[in-house]
C-alpha cells in the first residue's frame, strides 16, 4: 500500500499540472527528452546567459482591427521561465484600441502602465465591477481567473506590462471562446437572444486567429 503510494506520488509529480516549487536553480528544459509537456532539465553546465534573457518585447507587435496587439513572454517562448512560477505579458493599445474581456485560469495579474491612460478593470464572482481610468506609473491587479478587459482613453498609444505568478497563466478571450469555438448555432442564439444573422457576424468577427 505504502509502496503504491510512493509510485503514485513520485509518477504523480511528473505529471502534476501547477506550478512547482522549484528544487533547482534553475530548468531549462531539455526538448530532446522524451515528449511530454514536463520534460526533464538540461544539465545546468550547458547553460548560456541568453538562455535567460528574452528579447521579444522590446517593440510593440502590430496592431489588428481592436488597435491592440500583446506578446506572451511565458515558458513556451522563453524557456528559462520554466519552473520559477512567473511570466509576463507585454500589451500596446492604439488611440481607442481594446483588449477584450479574459480570463487567466492560472495565474493572478499585476499590470503596471508604462505609457498611456487605459480604462482598467474586472468582474468578480458576484458580478460586481471594479473599473476605473489608470495612467502611466499605475498598477492594477487582477486577481487569479477573474475576467478584465482594457481600453486606451488617452490621446497616445498605451503600453502595459503585466505580470503572472504562473510561468503559464493561459488566457481565454471570452468573445474568442463564446463566438469563435464551434459552440452550436441554436444554442448561442438562445443563449444571447441573437438573430442568425447577428450571431454570423459576431462569429465572423471572432474567428481565432
Ligand atoms: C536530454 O535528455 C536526453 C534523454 O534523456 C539525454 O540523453 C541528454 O543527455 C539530455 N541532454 C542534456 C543537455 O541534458
Ligand atoms: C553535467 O555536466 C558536467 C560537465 O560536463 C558533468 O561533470 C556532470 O556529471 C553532468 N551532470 C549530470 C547530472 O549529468
Ligand atoms: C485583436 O487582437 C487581440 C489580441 O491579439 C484579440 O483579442 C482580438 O480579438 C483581435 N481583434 C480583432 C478584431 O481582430
Amino acid at each position: 500500500m505504502l509502496v503504491l503510494f510512493f509510485i503514485i506520488l513520485f509518477h504523480g509529480s511528473l505529471t502534476l499540472a501547477s506550478d512547482p516549487d522549484p528544487v533547482f536553480d534553475f530548468c531549462l528544459p531539455n526538448e530532446t527528452s522524451a515528449g511530454s509537456s514536463h520534460s526533464s532539465c538540461k544539465n545546468s553546465s550547458l547553460a548560456r546567459v541568453e538562455d535567460f534573457i528574452f528579447s521579444g518585447i522590446k517593440f510593440p507587435g502590430k496592431f489588428n482591427g481592436s488597435g491592440f496587439s500583446s506578446t506572451a513572454v511565458n515558458s513556451k517562448v522563453f524557456p528559462g521561465l520554466n519552473t520559477l512560477g512567473m511570466s509576463l505579458v507585454r500589451a500596446d493599445f492604439d488611440v481607442g484600441g481594446v483588449n477584450v474581456p479574459h480570463f487567466h485560469p492560472r495565474a493572478t495579474e499585476v499590470a503596471v502602465v508604462l505609457e498611456g491612460k487605459v480604462y482598467s478593470g474586472f468582474v468578480d464572482t458576484n458580478n460586481q465591477i471594479f473599473a476605473k481610468v489608470i495612467e502611466k506609473g499605475e498598477v492594477m491587479v487582477f486577481p487569479r481567473g477573474l475576467v478584465h478587459f482594457q481600453m486606451n482613453v488617452g490621446e497616445i498609444p498605451a503600453t502595459i506590462i503585466g505580470s503572472f505568478d504562473s510561468q503559464n497563466p493561459g488566457l481565454m478571450k471570452i468573445p474568442t471562446a463564446v463566438f469563435g469555438s464551434g459552440i452550436e448555432e441554436e444554442l448561442l442564439e438562445k443563449a444571447f437572444g441573437l438573430s442568425p444573422k447577428e450571431l454570423a457576424k459576431l462569429k465572423k468577427r471572432h474567428a481565432p486567429h
